[in-house]
């Protein structure tokens, strides 16, 4: 099976590589609905847009999930998925990829920011929610460090957050729509590590495969897309890609 998406990868033309928190557990960071995940410990009713913009206690708590994740993420290395992945792009045989991750581990294994869409954003900078200033994410947790517990604006005030999604907050319109023109451009659509349950990121697969991709699943778990793929891998991402790209490394030197 992982040489026939070998196969694949190399006769295709547009090839979409889509990933969730799976690919980044081998990496350390927890994934969110697995046994131990991040939402199986926190609530994530807690951690919504609304709640944050309501009240200080909500922003003291998020920033406080915010950090420890955060730590996680800075001390992470690319794992084989992640490095396989950089290495489709490198051999030309990427189209993009998009990711719901915000640990930017895909660039730390060597994909360009013209081939990543972030389409939940990214925790490696902060914005104000007022007049959008940006701020390093580093900038920002030196003064969470050095005692602030709900950072605002030295500009205008305004609510600092980090550059992520969260729940019931807008998604980035311009990534957002680009992930689904080319989700429904592609020949070749590799789903990685993604639970598949949270829209409208979910929909991404159904899109390329009522536009006539061929589909492809690689995840530990049943996802909700398993029954419309063409092929469905259950296993771990880095073991799997790590064979998948020896494979396309034979067909392709
Ligand atoms: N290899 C393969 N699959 C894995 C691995 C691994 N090493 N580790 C975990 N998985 C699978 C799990 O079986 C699960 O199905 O990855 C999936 C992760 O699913 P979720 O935890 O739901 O993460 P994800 O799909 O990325 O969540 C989507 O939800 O909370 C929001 O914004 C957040 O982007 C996130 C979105």
């Amino acid at each position: 099976m992982l040489r026939q998406i070998a196969e694949k990868i190399v006769q295709a033309q547009r090839t979409v590589v889509f990933v969730g928190a799976g690919v980044s557990t081998e990496s350390g960071i927890p994934d969110f609905r697995s046994p131990g995940g991040i939402w199986t410990r926190f609530d994530p009713e807690e951690f919504t847009y609304q709640n944050f913009l309501a009240s200080e206690r909500a922003r003291e708590r998020y920033w406080q999930l915010g950090r420890e994740i955060y730590a996680l993420i800075k001390a992470a290395q690319p794992n084989a998925a992640h490095l396989a992945i950089a290495e489709m792009e490198r051999m030309g045989l990427l189209d993009c990829l998009i990711t719901q991750n915000i640990d930017g581990l895909h660039f730390k294994a060597g994909n360009t920011p013209e081939k990543v869409i972030e389409i939940h954003g990214t925790v490696m900078y902060v914005l104000c929610l007022t007049c959008r200033k940006r701020y390093s994410r580093d900038e920002i947790e030196l003064r969470l460090a050095a005692g602030e517990k709900v950072p605002r604006c030295d500009e205008c005030g305004g609510l600092l957050k980090p550059a992520t999604v969260a729940f019931g907050q807008p998604m980035p319109e311009r990534e957002t729509a680009e992930a689904f023109r080319r989700s429904a451009a592609s020949d070749l659509f590799i789903c990685i590590g993604s639970s598949l349950v949270v829209h409208p990121a979910a929909q991404l697969p159904v899109v390329a495969k009522d536009n006539g991709a061929f589909l492809v699943i690689i995840n530990r778990d049943p996802t909700t897309c398993d029954s419309i793929a063409d092929v469905v891998h259950r296993g771990l991402a880095g073991p799997a890609m790590e064979e998948i790209m020896r494979y396309v490394k034979e067909m392709k030197p």
